[in-house]
């Protein structure tokens, strides 16, 4: 985002233009709190996904003592047993308080703490209830789980629920993962998936919408280590937005207060953004310590013994101790400090949420010069070359003289490692700008010295500087480029 404050007008406008996102069903009127992502706009939030699974299953950084870190992802379904979210506490305590304006025209519905943000629809310049016609209603409770119907028979029995987490069916898993997979404390399992929850007042973009996507953490570890972990995921989450061009300055990470915790978390840390929409900073992520809680409601209810049994600590353990009792041997076995419930440490990120931030700091109006020297306008979509959904374009200069061929064959090849694009249409300049706009960090145009000496400028979208590559080194040169 350019220094002064971006107005999202201009920003919803190109997204629509240049096929980032569209209002789901659109030809329909639209549905409110639901997104589509267009040709580039899946570009870029598959990028942030696959960056995120690299960065945080893959290779995430050592821990806190300079330890590998041990990560494993998990798809689950969306729907689960029904049973889960009582466990988790989602069926008797995922709402919000809600409130309804009976006026004439308006009958406007909203969440009850957020009533001195919301414009009221009748009078946009005050805020909902400060309108001398709102007549608002006493708040009610709002359940924000979407129900559905598993099954031929619509009764009570196939009640199912879409999820509004992904976390919990990581918890459900838990011993699966951990038996399947040998993986010892402590360690995390990951995964990225949809998420539905019917918000009262979807709003700001796709900043609050009903379908999204999470892309989440669930670390467990031995309790006594579990502050350390808090630390350390608190900091790698931080500093990972801002290696993905979120200007630190902007990306705020705020520790909960007291009375803000959920009663079962010891701390949490929400990482926010400075949207442009918004003067406060709004949450991007959670990172929250959520204690034994989660294993412990499972256990509860599905009488599953999902506690941890720390076998090397037992191997080590002097036995002599019981004097040869089996039974105090075996009851020491199942207690701590050999068996116990692990911590969790949940670092969860929403994948619209960060896209919609990477679009707000990437967009930028700036001046350059055209073909003629004068200068023009342009708006240039700044992503970091990790993110960038097109990571070059190919231009022939001209339609003739073997430069398309080449062109073409430049294209190919870097078509196999890369998303790239091939334009032969219009001036240089007006090409320019049509990459400008859909952020493609470099444009690679094929010229009289490629057909002659072999060489290819790279033009770069930041700085405009244009360098010479030899056209042999330009896929190592773009590969080097964004990674
Ligand atoms: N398992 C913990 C959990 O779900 P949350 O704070 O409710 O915590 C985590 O959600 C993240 O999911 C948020 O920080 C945000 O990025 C994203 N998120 C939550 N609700 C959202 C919504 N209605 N629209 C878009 N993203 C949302």
């Amino acid at each position: 985002m350019s220094s002064a404050k971006l107005d999202m007008e201009k920003l919803v406008a190109l997204c629509r233009r240049r096929g980032f996102i569209f209002q789901s069903s659109e030809i329909y009127g639209g549905i409110n709190g639901f997104w589509d992502y267009g040709p580039m706009g899946v570009e870029l939030k598959k990028n942030i996904k696959d960056v995120w699974w690299n960065d945080m299953v893959r290779n995430p950084p050592p821990g806190p003592d300079g330890q590998e870190i041990t990560m494993v992802g998990v798809d689950c379904s969306l729907i689960m047993n029904p049973r889960v979210w009582e466990a988790s506490g989602h069926v008797g305590g995922f709402s919000d308080p809600m409130i309804d304006c009976k006026t004439e025209g308006c009958k406007g519905r909203f969440r009850a703490d957020q009533l001195k943000s919301t414009p009221c629809p009748l009078k946009p310049s005050k805020c909902a209830g400060e309108f001398e016609k709102c007549q608002l209603t006493e708040p009610r409770v709002f359940n924000l789980m979407f129900k559905t119907y598993v099954g031929a028979l619509e009764d009570a029995s196939a009640v199912a629920y879409l999820r509004p987490e992904t976390a919990q069916g990581i918890f459900a898993n838990f011993k699966n993962v951990s038996d399947s997979s040998r993986v010892k404390l402590p360690f995390g399992i990951a995964q990225i998936g949809k998420a539905f929850r019917n918000e009262i007042n979807p709003r700001n973009y796709t900043f609050r919408s009903r379908e999204f996507e999470q892309m989440e953490i669930e670390f467990f570890c031995h309790p006594d280590e579990s502050m350390k972990w808090y630390q350390y995921w608190r900091d790698v989450r931080k500093n990972w937005y801002s290696t993905l061009g979120l200007n630190s300055d902007r990306v705020l990470p705020r520790e909960q207060g007291k009375e803000e915790l959920a009663h079962y978390s010891i701390g949490t840390t929400d990482i926010e953004y400075m949207f442009p929409f918004s003067d406060e900073p709004q949450e991007l992520e959670g990172v929250a310590h959520r204690g034994a809680y989660d294993l412990t409601q499972h256990m509860t209810h599905s009488g599953k013994d999902l506690a941890y049994f720390d076998e090397l600590a037992w191997q080590k353990a002097d036995k002599s101790v019981y004097g040869g009792d089996k039974k105090k041997e075996q009851a020491a076995k199942q207690s701590p400090p050999y068996k116990f419930v692990p911590h969790v440490i949940e670092p969860s990120a929403g994948a619209d949420r960060f896209t919609l931030a990477v679009l707000c700091e990437a967009y930028h109006e700036d001046k350059v010069a055209d073909a003629s020297g004068k200068q023009e306008e342009r708006v240039v979509m700044r992503f970091h070359p990790r993110l960038a959904p097109v990571k070059a374009a190919i231009f022939p200069l001209v339609n003739k003289d073997g430069m398309p061929e080449i062109a073409e064959r430049l294209y190919r090849e870097l078509k196999r490692d890369f998303n790239v694009q091939y334009d032969d249409g219009g001036a240089i300049g007006r090409r320019y700008r049509r990459q400008d706009e859909i952020g493609t960090p470099y444009c690679i145009t094929i010229d009289g010295d490629t057909v002659c000496g072999g060489s290819v400028t790279i033009r770069d979208r930041d700085t405009l500087e244009q360098r010479r590559v030899q056209l042999s080194d330009v896929v190592g040169e773009i590969r080097k480029m964004v990674k």
